[in-house]
C-alpha cells in the first residue's frame, strides 16, 4: 500500500526552486496497478523518485506499508526501502555480471549466505521464466529478457511495492505484452501495489486497475480504468477508447486508426473501402466531435487486407488518413475484466 499525501517537490531551493510536484495525493492499494500517465516533464519520474525518497520531498507525506518515510532516520529508511522494488526503462543491469549474478546483488549486499542466494536466485529466475538464461550476460539477452532480470532483481528482497518508470518503453509489442502480463500475475500472487508510469496507452489498457493523469505536477484526472472508459466526459477515457477499440480486432484482423478529413467523409466509406480492398472491413470504434465549429472524427477499423501502401492509398481517395496500430495484447485476466467496459 502506498499513500502519498499532498506531496510537493521543488528542485533546488525549497522556496523558489521550480515547482515540479504540486500538492499531489495518490494511493495505490494492495493488489492494485495504478498507472500514471502524462506529458513529458509532467513530473512522473520525480514522483517515482520521491516515493523512495531518492529525491527528498519538499513537503507532504509518503506512507509505504504503514511507515511514513519522510519521518524515518537513515537506518529505518534503509529497511523501509527494501520493501520497495524499482524497475526502470534502462534495466540498469551490470554488464559484467550474468543474469543470475545481477539478481543476486541485493541479496549479497544483505549478507545472505551463498546457499541462500543460490536458492532465492533460482526461484526468481524460474518465476520470470529465465531459468535457461541464468548464465547469460545482459548483452546476450533480448530487451524483454533484460527487463525480466530487472524485475527478478527488484523482487529479490520480497518487496510489497513496485515502482515501474517506463519499464516497457522501447520494447517491441510482444515483449511489452509479456512484461505487463508478468506484472499483473505478480500483483495477484505477491499482493503487490504497483505504481506503473508509462506513456503508452495500450499498456495502460493491458495492465492498469486505476489511471491518474499528471499534468504540470498535478493530478488532473484519475479513476478506475473501467469507469474512465465508460465516462463520456473523461479526457482519459477519450484517449483510451480508440486504443481499446483497436484491441477488439478479431483474429486475422489488423487494427487501423483512421482520421476523417475536414471535408467529412462519405457515409458509405466502409463498404467502398471493403470493395476497393477486396476484403471485409469491420468498424471497431468511432467518434465524431465538433471542435471550433469544425467536424473532427476518427475511427478504428479492422482490416484483413495486408498491403499497407495500398490501404493508405485507398483511404486517401476517400479523404481519410490511416495508420496501422501496433499494440501489445492485453493480459488475459485484464482483458476479461475490461470486456464489460467497452
Ligand atoms: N534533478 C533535477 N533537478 C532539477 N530539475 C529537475 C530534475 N529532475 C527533473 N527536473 C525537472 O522536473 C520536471 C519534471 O521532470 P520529470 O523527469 O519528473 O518528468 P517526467 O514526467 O518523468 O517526463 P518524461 O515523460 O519525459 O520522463 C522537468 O521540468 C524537469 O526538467
Ligand atoms: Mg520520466
Amino acid at each position: 500500500m502506498i499513500k502519498i499525501d499532498r506531496l510537493t517537490k521543488r528542485y533546488g531551493d525549497p522556496e523558489t526552486g521550480p515547482l515540479v510536484l504540486d500538492s499531489l495525493s495518490l494511493q495505490v492499494a494492495t493488489r492494485e496497478i495504478a498507472a500514471v500517465v502524462g506529458p513529458s516533464g509532467a513530473g512522473k519520474s520525480t514522483l517515482a523518485q520521491c516515493t523512495t525518497l531518492l529525491e527528498r520531498p519538499t513537503s507532504g507525506s509518503i506512507v509505504v506499508n504503514g511507515d511514513e518515510l519522510t519521518g524515518l532516520g537513515a537506518r529505518e529508511l534503509r529497511l523501509a526501502r527494501r520493501r520497495i522494488g524499482t524497475i526502470f526503462q534502462s534495466d540498469g543491469l551490470l554488464s559484467r555480471r550474468t543474469a543470475a549474478q545481477n539478481i543476486a546483488l541485493p541479496l549479497e549486499y544483505l549478507g545472505v549466505t551463498k546457499a541462500g542466494v543460490r536458492a532465492r536466485v533460482g526461484e526468481l529466475l524460474d518465476r520470470v521464466g529465465l531459468l535457461d538464461r541464468a548464465h547469460h550476460y545482459p548483452h546476450e539477452l533480448s530487451g524483454g529478457q533484460r527487463q525480466r532480470v530487472g524485475i527478478a532483481r527488484a523482487l529479490a528482497l520480497r518487496p510489497t511495492v513496485l515502482l515501474s518508470d517506463e519499464a516497457t518503453s522501447g520494447l517491441d509489442p510482444d515483449s511489452t505484452a509479456s512484461i505487463v502480463a508478468l506484472l499483473a500475475e505478480l500483483r495477484d500472487e505477491l499482493d503487490l501495489s504497483i505504481l506503473f508510469i508509462t506513456h503508452e496507452m495500450e499498456t495502460v489498457l493491458a495492465v492498469a486497475d486505476t489511471v491518474a493523469r499528471l499534468d504540470r505536477g498535478r493530478i488532473v484526472e484519475s479513476g478506475a480504468l473501467v469507469d474512465l472508459l465508460r465516462d463520456p466526459d473523461s479526457e482519459l477515457g477519450a484517449t483510451l477508447r480508440p486504443h481499446r477499440a483497436a484491441q477488439q480486432a478479431g483474429a486475422g484482423e489488423a487494427p487501423w486508426r483512421v482520421q476523417y478529413g475536414e471535408d467529412g467523409v462519405p457515409a458509405d466509406w466502409l463498404s467502398v473501402l471493403a470493395a476497393e480492398l477486396g476484403s471485409p472491413v469491420s468498424l471497431l470504434g468511432a467518434s465524431i466531435e465538433t471542435v471550433h465549429g469544425r467536424v473532427v472524427g476518427h475511427a478504428t477499423i479492422g482490416l484483413r487486407a495486408t498491403d499497407a501502401p495500398l490501404t493508405v492509398a485507398a483511404l486517401r481517395r476517400l479523404g481519410l488518413e490511416g495508420v496501422p496500430v501496433s499494440q501489445p495484447t492485453a493480459a488475459p485476466a485484464r482483458a476479461r475484466a475490461l470486456e464489460t467496459a467497452s
